[in-house]
């Protein structure tokens, strides 16, 4: 994933805090291409949000402010390294939550800063997008299938700084269906693994819409069928054990069919976008990925598009800061640096051209 130009190894320490996790790490890119994790620390905000049953952006942006430093400590204590043997700095600069990424924005620009080294503000989507290279040492172009509680995207990703959108969502995020899904059914937050556990206990004979399903574009809509969820729940109350099992179930079932046409009609689409003979690979990103049966779902769908599917290991899947790193090292190899005014942006996509998605509440 470098470029030829490169003769000695980069050490990058990345730091992200776009969400509800405070992390530090610090990742070297080999001469010779490959990518070594040198230390990663997640600290998960986790207690100070459960209560709220989703994140509180305000606490966040303060728990940031309190954590950062220690993870960033504590990151080059476990990679044996001090700030000078460093030669980049990258934040996630979005999109996420604007107070938080303040906060990874301006530390990583004081470190640049005081160290005179460069400063790389990373898209924390691309950092999802190109955590494969540090993986599995993956050529481009791919397509990418990013599940979280922020984001559901199909992306074509055809080089560094070069990605097709082809799918998003047009309301809900998919973690986010699955979070909400749970609220409602008085399970615990985050939602997708309570879902998960209690569908392994269920049937899925609910009747729950699949919104979307046969459209041409492959987009995503989650809205309607949290909706379903909850009328179909409201007809049972008060609600049993079982009936809260077979709710899941049904609502898990909804969304592995939802996935499933949906990249289809995306592997239907690569090569026209990719270009033709491009290699079939489909990485699978976010948290949601951790969910079992909609990886096995789209393990075979995949391979009926004749596609493989790569998932890197879970704590790579969730929110980090080895991809902020790895992205900023990948970056700065092709000399794709930012200066000190570069701003944190909520909004950040990652596919500026692409055409707006029409619904309510699109989340680019
Ligand atoms: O990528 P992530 O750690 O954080 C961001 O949202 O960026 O993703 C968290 C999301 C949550 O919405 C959580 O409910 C969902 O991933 N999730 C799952 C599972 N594990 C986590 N969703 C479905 N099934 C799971 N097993
Ligand atoms: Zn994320």
């Amino acid at each position: 994933m470098t470029s030829s130009s490169q003769s000695t190894p980069l050490t990058v320490l990345g730091i992200e805090t776009s969400c509800d996790e405070t992390a530090a790490a610090l990742v070297r890119l080999e001469a010779d291409g490959c990518g070594k994790i040198l230390s990663s620390v997640v600290r998960s905000q986790l207690d100070l949000h459960a209560a709220y049953g989703g994140v509180v952006p305000e606490i966040a942006a303060r728990a940031h402010v309190e954590l950062l430093d220690a993870a960033i400590l504590q990151a080059l204590g476990e990679a044996g390294l001090t700030l000078d043997q460093i030669d980049g700095v990258a934040a996630a600069a979005g999109p996420g939550l604007i107070g938080g990424l303040i906060v990874g924005v301006v530390t990583a620009k004081a470190i640049a800063l005081g160290r005179g080294v460069p400063f790389i503000a990373v898209n924390h989507l691309e950092a999802h997008a190109l955590t494969a290279g540090l993986t599995d040492r993956l050529a481009f172009p791919y397509l990418l299938l990013l599940v979280s509680g922020g984001h559901t995207q199909l992306l074509v990703i055809k080089d560094v700084g070069d990605y097709e959108r082809l799918g998003t969502t047009l309301d809900d995020a998919l973690g986010e269906a699955f979070d909400k899904a749970a609220k409602l059914l008085g399970l615990g937050y985050p939602g997708g693994p309570e879902v998960e556990r209690n569908a392994a206990k269920g049937r899925p004979t609910i009747k729950l819409p699949r919104p979307m399903v046969g459209r041409d574009e492959p987009h995503f809509s989650l809205a309607g069928l949290k909706t379903a969820l909850r009328h179909e729940a409201m007809a049972r109350a008060p609600l049993s054990e079982q009936d809260v099992a077979d709710l899941c179930a049904s609502f898990q079932e909804a969304v592995a069919d939802i996935l499933s046409d949906r990249t289809s009609r995306a592997f239907e689409l690569y090569e026209k976008h990719a270009g033709k003979g491009a290699q079939r690979i489909l990485v699978l990103a976010g948290g949601v990925a951790a969910n079992r049966r909609l990886r096995s779902t789209l393990e075979a769908t995949a391979r009926k598009h004749i596609f493989r599917l790569i998932v890197p290991p879970a704590e790579l899947c969730t929110d980090n800061a080895a991809m902020i790193a790895w992205t900023g090292a990948v970056r700065l190899v092709r000399g794709m640096t930012d200066d000190l005014s570069a701003p944190a942006r909520a909004r950040w996509p990652l596919d500026p051209d692409a055409p707006p998605a029409l619904g309510a509440g699109v989340k680019a």
